[in-house]
């Protein structure tokens, strides 16, 4: 097998297509620039890629871009990035607390804030669409590394419909805006309760880039119930995390690897309704940065 990577001509040409002897420009990018032309030449090598396979992979991605907000946690990298992090916690002695996982593509800034102080209400309720499906209700406490109440917390929730569609994704056009979405204001006691409609898992879009990928590698692109939050509050870092339904059939086999131990709770059903108790953990910042959410570019409405 040929093996030019390495030699002098093919390194020369990287770093100036990475602009290394030009002075301006963005030095990290030009870094990280310089390594990703490599690897990509790497592997060309490896599976001796031709230039017909190239062309027909950036034409999928072009195709695709739509979907690389599903495309990035099918293939596992949304999950390894909770990984790296979980890594560089463990590094400097961060550890514990309720587990990170992916966000995913499907938030929407701009959700309702209502007030979810249980000392003034006890009906906080996510779901103004009619559903037949099942009421959920969830419950449970916000706390510190130290088990101590945490302050004035918001709890931002968001989950699918019982036909697995999300509100401001649904291409039936029947969802009212951020249906299923809130972001819930609580009080001094760190405590949370609402209810909503039991979501039901979903499947990547028919015949959609990521569906292909997956059918591609052999894979399924299922993902089980689930419901997603963001734990923002003032002292604290946020948490972006997600329940996935731990009776669901794909509870540990989702295809956007966002299952995680600790995050499996099974519904409570001795009541009728499904109910889960869940408590939050929360790590401590002194830092703006981990205490505001992700850089990520989001939808709002
Ligand atoms: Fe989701």
């Amino acid at each position: 097998m040929t093996n030019i990577v390495k030699s002098p001509e093919v390194q020369a040409l990287f770093d100036r297509a990475a602009g290394l002897d030009q002075e301006g420009g963005n030095h990290r990018l030009k870094a990280i620039m310089r390594d990703l032309l490599e690897s990509l030449a790497v592997i060309v090598e490896r599976h001796d890629i031709s230039e017909s396979e190239f062309w027909i992979a950036l034409k999928f991605l072009q195709d695709g871009a739509g979907e690389f907000g599903l495309i990035a946690p099918g293939v596992g990298i949304e999950h390894f990035l909770d990984l790296h992090m979980d890594a560089k916690d463990a590094e400097v002695g961060l550890l514990g607390g309720t587990p990170r996982t992916i966000e995913g593509p499907l938030y929407v800034a701009g959700a309702p804030l209502v007030d979810g102080d249980l000392s003034r209400t006890n009906d906080v309720n996510l779901t103004t669409d009619p559903d037949d499906t099942e009421t959920l209700t969830m419950a449970g406490r916000i706390t510190g590394p130290d088990g101590e109440p945490v302050k004035d917390a918001v709890l931002h929730v968001w989950h699918a419909n019982s036909q697995g569609v999300y509100s401001h994704f649904d291409p039936t056009g029947v969802q009212s805006p951020f249906n299923n979405r809130r972001r819930i204001q609580l009080g001094v006691d760190g405590r949370y309760s609402f209810r909503s409609k039991m979501p039901r898992g979903y499947s990547c879009p028919l015949g959609g880039a990521t569906e292909k990928l997956m059918q591609a590698l052999g894979r399924h692109g299922d993902r089980p119930a689930h419901v997603h939050f963001f734990v923002e509050a003032p002292g604290y870092r946020t948490l972006t995390t997600q329940i996935n339904f731990g009776d669901d059939p794909h509870a540990r086999d989702d295809f956007a690897f966002g299952s995680r131990e600790g995050l499996l709770p099974v519904p409570d059903r001795s009541g009728g309704n499904p109910h889960i108790e869940f408590d939050f953990r929360l790590q401590r910042t002194g830092s703006k940065a981990t205490s505001a959410l992700s850089g990520r570019p989001r939808a709002a409405a």
